[in-house]
């Protein structure tokens, strides 16, 4: 069942509005990996709350405690559970979205204020969060604010759940979603999940996703002096932690992307004929990833190669020395300090827990072959599990049908390399399907600087979370 044609055109008319909105939810600045704009955060779900009880949802916004972050003991930002609709003759579907961001600093390069939406002649909403996550959210808004203005009922009985740690492992929520999946709980009832926090593959295509790479995301700490010293006076005088600390971290990954560390590659088994298909069959190419990329440096010419590297192999990224000296002119410092950042990205069978061993193995015999006298720790710091499930579901059939309905194309069937740690939760503590069903393109630059959704990615998108309420609402009815 299509969506009613007034719902599709009161988007259209809606759409200055809509955008209008986008750049509200943009300018209140929720970074929650910094702990300087928690109080934004807090902002952003007080601001998110308001907005789903102006069109009928019924908002509960749940503390979940605190956490520390570097050094600081922190608030964790309330969750906003939302309820609208308790039809037994409906499914009942729980829609999942973050209202947290990257940081974002006009000096890292973007070309306009990062937290003020820049509406482009093009049509890109360059901002923060217009993307990832804040676009996708508002896309349920505004279809709700259809439905209330004009007294329609929903076809779907709905549950939210709108967080705001993504960025940071979502600390917290795994525990709330777990305890509000029993009966009686909020999500009590819930037939399927539909997450909206990815992307297409390319600028053209829209896509389904049924799987996510699990993270697993450390801190190797090397200290000696007591502060920072001279490198006149004390170079070949002492052990310096960022010699040390370069050397440990060269041992962890090549630069081909084969992680080093003995064990993890091999836990994961080699693609049949039938898997390789399923990559060659993605409408993408190598152009695809360097465009998006910027620079013609893909780690291969071969699409399927490229795409399994990001889809159903583990990676190990290098993200950045924390006390290193860094900024203008040519500081002759030994900083006393410093802090290697380093996360892998997991596949099924890889979780947090058996990944642990073998990362501190393989850091503790490597920094024991320096013979350095400097002291060495290993910290982990945030993890989510892999997450990959079946796509012959009612669930992806609907999403099928409202992409093939407001797009006039089959999607394209991916996973991602990505991480949204609470999607496994969902899936194990409800034990019903989980869908991601995407707003914005492959090339919208989440995390990065000049992050964007593309107009029409909105709107058009709107229409597909919309569709797709109808397309589960039929099936009820079958
Ligand atoms: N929206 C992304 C997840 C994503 C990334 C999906 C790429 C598809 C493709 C999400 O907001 C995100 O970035 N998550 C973090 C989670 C981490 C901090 C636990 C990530 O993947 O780095
Ligand atoms: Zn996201």
């Amino acid at each position: 069942m299509p969506a009613p044609k007034e719902f599709l055109d009161y988007v259209d008319d809606q759409a200055d509005a809509f955008i209008q909105r986008l750049s509200e939810a943009v300018s209140i600045k929720s970074v929650s990996g910094d702990a300087a704009y928690r109080p934004d955060v807090f902002k952003m779900s007080d601001w998110v709350a308001k907005q789903f009880r102006a069109v009928g949802v019924e908002i509960q916004q749940v503390e979940i405690g605190n956490h520390v972050m570097d050094g600081h003991k922190l608030e964790l930002p309330k969750v906003v559970l939302g309820r609208l609709g308790n039809d037994p003759r409906k499914k009942t579907v729980l829609v999942y979205g973050h209202f947290d961001v990257q940081p974002a600093n006009l000096s890292d390069g973007w070309s306009t204020e990062p937290f003020t939406l820049s509406v482009q002649p093009n049509g890109q909403l360059v901002g923060r969060g217009s993307s990832d996550d804040k676009g996708p959210i508002l896309g349920w808004l505004n279809t709700l604010q259809y439905h209330y203005e004009n007294k329609k009922e929903l076809p779907v009985n709905l549950r939210c759940c709108f967080e705001g740690m993504e960025e940071n492992g979502s600390e917290g929520l795994d525990e709330l979603v777990e305890r509000e999946s029993k009966p009686g709980g909020w999500f009590d009832g819930v037939d399927c999940v539909c997450i909206s926090d990815n992307y297409w593959l390319n600028t053209r295509t829209p896509v389904l996703t049924y799987g996510l790479r699990g993270i697993t995301y450390y801190k190797l700490n090397v200290s000696g002096p007591s502060r920072d010293l001279h490198s006149g006076v004390f170079g070949r005088t002492v052990h310096e932690p960022m010699t040390d600390l370069i050397k440990l971290m060269s041992t962890l990954v090549d630069v081909n992307g084969k992680i080093l560390i003995p064990g993890i590659d091999d836990m994961v088994g080699i693609a049949d004929e039938e898997e390789r298909k399923l990559y060659e069959a993605l409408d993408y190419s190598v152009q695809d990833v360097e465009a998006s990329a910027g620079a013609p440096i893909a780690l291969s010419s071969d699409k399927v190669e490229v795409l399994m590297g990001r889809m159903r192999m583990p990676s190990l990224s290098l993200h950045g020395i924390e006390g290193a000296f860094y900024g203008p002119g040519a500081k002759t410092v030994i900083p006393a300090k410093v802090s290697g950042k380093f996360s892998i990205r997991l596949v099924p069978p890889q979780t947090p827990n058996n990944i642990l061993p073998l990362v501190k193995a393989h850091v503790e015999s490597e920094f024991a072959k320096l013979g350095s006298k400097n002291k060495f720790e290993l910290e982990e710091l945030h993890g989510g599990k892999p997450w990959v499930t079946k796509i012959d579901h009612w669930n992806f059939q609907a999403a099928r049908a409202a992409t093939k309905a407001v797009y006039n194309k089959d999607p394209d069937m991916t996973r991602e390399g990505g991480s949204i740690p609470v999607t496994l939760t969902f899936a194990e503590a409800l034990g019903v399907n989980v869908l991601l069903l995407p707003m914005g393109r492959g090339d919208d630059g989440a995390h990065s600087t000049n992050e964007k959704l593309d107009r029409s990615n909105f709107i058009e998108g709107t229409k597909l979370l919309g569709t797709y309420l109808y397309e589960v609402g039929a099936i009820a009815g079958k």
